[in-house]
């Protein structure tokens, strides 16, 4: 089978290096031609618990045609530049919200698969990251594009595949856990597993997650089980893990801050629902970006 890993960062490199070390021809996609180039020559390496391998995805820095399916995992805001071949599925794992939005009005609903992951990465530098966690990677059709190859790929890979029948509920459930964990780690310093060792931290990121899960009920999603304990479970699941927020402010990159805590006080608004917790951190590392 044949695909597309578009993002080089801490996923897109967990996801490509796995697919190619699988046998399957993946290309990773980067819109920077020279890293590109440094990539083609380097590989990807890949540390994870008692093992160290490098793979060789095809580098280029536009998608190619004739591939079974292709994988979005950009960051947020760079969802609105990306240019696809007609036709091919496509699958995004990206996090926040408003991807969603802007892919079905480039490829079409009917092109795409929505859904989330909750393997833990972080990039170490240039095509070097360490899988810190093990987890799963859930998606579904978000109106009629088989699953079926994505799934078979993603499964010979060694990936822990779900499907689900409503993917717009499981991007509003990583977002809800993503507004809880994301801005305190970033504005914290500190990895993901701190959040639950001192009381005020925790009850703030238990309040982020709640004003996120009632903006998320005014678009119609309830939830069969405590995102709070969610969030709580990942934060002591990946302990040592640095967020992918925090990786953004310390190498001094622009973060998904406005797809995360932004896009839930946008649709707040629109509901008139007041969520001060999230205002408050959203502005917070929006200082932590300019500084
Ligand atoms: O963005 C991240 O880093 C991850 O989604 C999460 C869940 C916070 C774990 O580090």
């Amino acid at each position: 089978m044949k695909m597309a890993v578009i993002g080089p960062g801490a996923m897109g490199c967990l996801y490509a290096a796995r697919l190619a070390r699988a046998g399957m021809k993946v290309h990773l996609i980067d819109h920077k031609q020279a890293r590109a180039d440094r990539l083609e020559k380097t590989g990807i390496t890949v540390e994870s618990a008692g093992e160290t391998f490098t793979e060789h995805p095809a580098m280029a820095t536009h998608v190619p045609t004739g591939l079974d399916f292709i994988i979005v995992l950009t960051k947020a805001y760079s969802t609105a530049a990306l240019r696809f071949p007609p036709e091919t599925p496509v699958l995004t794992l990206q996090n926040g919200l408003g991807n969603v939005e802007i892919l079905c009005s480039v490829v079409g609903s009917a092109r795409l698969m929505v859904g989330a992951t909750t393997e833990a990465s972080t990039l170490l530098g240039e095509g070097h990251i360490r899988h810190v966690a093990s987890g799963e990677t859930t998606f579904g059709s978000w109106t009629s594009c088989p699953c079926e190859n994505a799934q078979a790929a993603l499964e010979k890979a060694g990936f822990n595949v779900q499907i689900t029948n409503s993917p717009g509920q499981l991007v509003w459930e990583k977002t809800a856990i993503n507004a809880g964990i994301n801005p305190l780690t970033a504005l914290l310093n500190a990895p993901n597993g701190r959040l639950l060792q001192q009381y005020e931290v925790r009850q703030l990121m238990r309040d982020l997650v709640v004003e996120a899960t009632k903006v998320a009920s005014t678009e119609g999603y309830r939830f069969t089980h405590s995102l709070v304990e969610s969030a709580e479970a990942i934060c002591a699941r990946t302990a040592e893990n640095i967020s992918s927020m925090l990786q953004d402010i310390r190498a001094g990159r622009q973060t998904e801050i406005d797809a995360i805590s932004g896009e839930i006080l946008r649709r707040a608004q629109i509901a008139s629902l007041p969520t001060p917790r999230t205002r408050v951190v959203y502005q917070l590392v929006r200082g932590l970006e300019s500084r």
